[in-house]
């Protein structure tokens, strides 16, 4: 949500800020903005709404020169996207030039006091009353160190800041309270940035600054300190991806290249987690809540979006598997309604940015309350990982898109070994059948590489519902949560309202939406539940619904039923999350692509939610 990346050292700063923010626009992009330190040391700026390539096409690169720099891609929060409410922003007097993640939550109490003391505002940001309440400090210290600290002092609510200050023109100062943001330490050079991914391509070696800390960035290297002005001393971190992952490679979009990447990402999920010969999943990360795992009274899994529908399929794999009983819970709203947690509790936190706001938030009540808690996530050292009591990373790589792809069906695979490991240690499944579905783990990655081979298949079916203005997707059981995501995939990049639904839950309600413009999407593969299936897809197709099957390779009987069929190959039950969606996957993707839209930045979205 937001990116910010900066620069301090020898090179031009503008080309590494732009390419900095190209990296970061997944996170945001509804403005864009930079400030560089020229030579004769004045803080010149460029912003404007849209998106980065439209600041980086009219930008005077001439007028840009100089080795310091800050730069944001934006994401509203207070203030629509104009080019007024861009950032960077400054205070009234021009000494400050600020970029900001996250929301100042006491900013109108703030603006007031500072009214009072006559300071003038030109836009309706959070970000501007805190550059000012830098101003007003500066003016009581005349020390730019010591005004930042004693504003973000000051200030309620969360962030992630790079400043800069004409009085000391050679610093960048930033500072992180619930927003992500890391130093790349390179030669001679730091690159700040919210995420990586702007710093890849320029250092691996890290240092993540954790919530209350700030940084003063000079010419010859850094400090690390708390906004309560003691000193810190961090080791160094490795990057441990390459910039390949997180370029395009050839696809016409990220979410393509991320769909087809699955074979590979289930892959890397399970590898050296699993004993086929015995079928007992062993998760380093977990060594030390094993017990308390292995005993729980209960599992709660919490989450957001994508991520939530990956925990319903956890709360159907661990009841039907370990027989302990489990409950999903929205993030946003477990944090807010008071939950009862008991210390024999184990609370299951999935994300895949790791930095979610309302995910973390639930994170900090589970461990209030006492409850052991265990982190799913993708992105490493992120706030959520660094968090939690015990953790399993899910190894998919770089998810740039925006719409989550890969990530899911990762999520899937950490919870199904999750379900293995508890499952073997208490007894609750025979070994025979622990072989049998570690056996359906090893195949996926070929059952994956299947799927993306017949892409054109599920393209040219994707293509007869370009125009559509809704959908409706129903499974049962564990394809109840895939047809959630396959709703949600298609809402947020082609902007068709879609609705998921148990399948049986259809005649209570969404059957009066249906007729001929409506198309239904009927996840059937042959399991327990198929003849149930089959009998919902007649009553659609008696009030005349077009239906398009996800269907097993041999299934004949449902080309009888269905107006297209999507085919997938067959799977345990356990495991039919992450072969289901992927049509449902594409299917959106090649929606969206044929309507022409942006389907790696869909329209409001941000990739990381880092505000409430
Ligand atoms: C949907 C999507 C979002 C995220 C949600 C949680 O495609 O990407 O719904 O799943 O914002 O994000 P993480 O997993 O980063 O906590």
């Amino acid at each position: 949500m937001c990116g910010i990346v900066g620069y301090i050292g020898k090179k031009n700063s503008l080309p590494i800020l732009i390419d900095g923010l190209k990296r970061l626009e997944y996170r945001g992009y509804d403005s864009a903005g930079v400030s560089i330190i020229n030579d004769n040391n004045e803080i010149v700026s460029f912003k404007r709404a849209g998106k980065v390539l439209d600041l980086d096409n009219s930008i005077d690169k001439d007028k840009f020169e100089g080795t310091i720099g800050i730069g944001h891609t934006r994401w509203a929060t207070h203030g629509v996207p104009n080019d007024i409410n861009a950032h960077p922003h400054c205070d009234m007097e021009y000494l400050f030039t600020l970029v900001h993640n996250g929301i100042i939550e006491n900013y109108k109490h703030i603006k007031e006091k500072l009214k009072e003391e006559n300071y003038i505002f030109h836009t309706d940001t959070d970000t501007e009353v805190l550059a000012n309440l830098i101003n007003y400090h500066f003016k009581k210290t005349n020390d730019f160190e010591k005004a930042v600290r004693l504003a973000l002092v000051e200030v309620e609510g969360t962030y992630g800041i790079a400043c800069l200050c004409v009085k000391e023109p050679d610093k960048i100062i930033v500072a992180r309270k619930g927003s992500p943001l890391m130093l790349g330490i390179g030669n001679e050079e730091t690159i700040v940035s919210s995420d990586a991914s702007a710093i890849i391509n320029h250092t691996k070696n890290v240092i993540y600054l954790n919530d209350g800390e700030m940084a003063v960035l000079g010419r010859n290297g850094f400090h690390l300190k708390t906004v309560e002005d003691e000193d810190i001393f961090r080791d160094v971190e490795v990057l441990d991806f390459l910039l390949d992952e997180i370029e395009k490679g050839g696809y016409d979009h990220f979410m393509l290249k991320e769909i087809c990447e699955q074979p590979d990402t289930i892959q890397n999920t399970y590898r050296g987690r699993i004993n086929f010969d015995t079928g007992v999943a062993k998760l380093g990360g977990l060594e030390n809540i094993a017990d308390k795992l292995f005993n729980a009274k209960r599992i709660i899994i919490t989450a957001c979006g994508t991520a939530w529908h990956a925990a319903l399929v956890g709360e159907y794999m661990i009841e039907h598997y370990c027989r302990i009983p489990t409950e999903v819970e929205y993030a946003s709203e477990f944090r807010y309604r008071r939950p009862i947690l008991n210390s024999d509790d184990v609370v299951i936190l999935i994300s895949q940015s790791g930095e979610t706001a309302d995910t973390l938030a639930a994170l900090r009540e589970a461990k209030k309350a006492g409850a052991t808690t265990l982190g799913i996530v993708n992105v490493i050292g992120s706030t959520i990982a660094r968090e939690v009591e015990a953790g399993t990373y899910i190894h998919a790589g770089p998810e740039i898109g925006v719409a989550s792809t890969k990530a899911f069906t990762c999520q899937i695979m950490s919870l199904a070994l999750i379900t293995l490991m508890i499952a073997a240690e208490k007894g609750t499944i025979s070994k025979r059948k622990l072989i049998d579905l570690a056996g359906d783990i090893k195949a996926l990655p070929e059952k994956i590489k299947h799927m993306v081979n017949r892409k054109e298949e599920y393209k040219k079916v994707a293509e007869a519902f370009v125009d559509c203005r809704n959908f409706l997707y129903l499974g049962r059981g564990f394809n109840f949560p895939v047809a959630l995501e396959g709703a949600l995939k298609l809402k947020e990049i082609s902007y068709i309202h879609a609705e998921g639904y148990p399948a049986a839950e259809m005649k209570h309600g969404p059957i009066a939406l249906i007729d001929n413009d409506m198309p239904v999407v009927f996840i059937a593969p042959l399991d327990r539940t198929y003849d149930k299936i089959i009998s919902n897809i007649e009553e659609v197709k008696a009030r005349r619904g077009r239906i398009i099957a996800i269907a097993n390779d041999d299934d004949k009987n449902i080309t009888d039923y269905a107006d297209h069929v999507l085919r997938v190959p067959h799977t345990k039950a356990l495991l039919a999350g992450i072969i289901n969606v992927i049509p449902l996957q594409f299917l959106a993707y090649y929606i969206a692509a044929a309507r022409g839209l942006d389907v790696d930045k869909p329209r409001n979205l941000a990739k990381s939610v880092t505000v409430e």
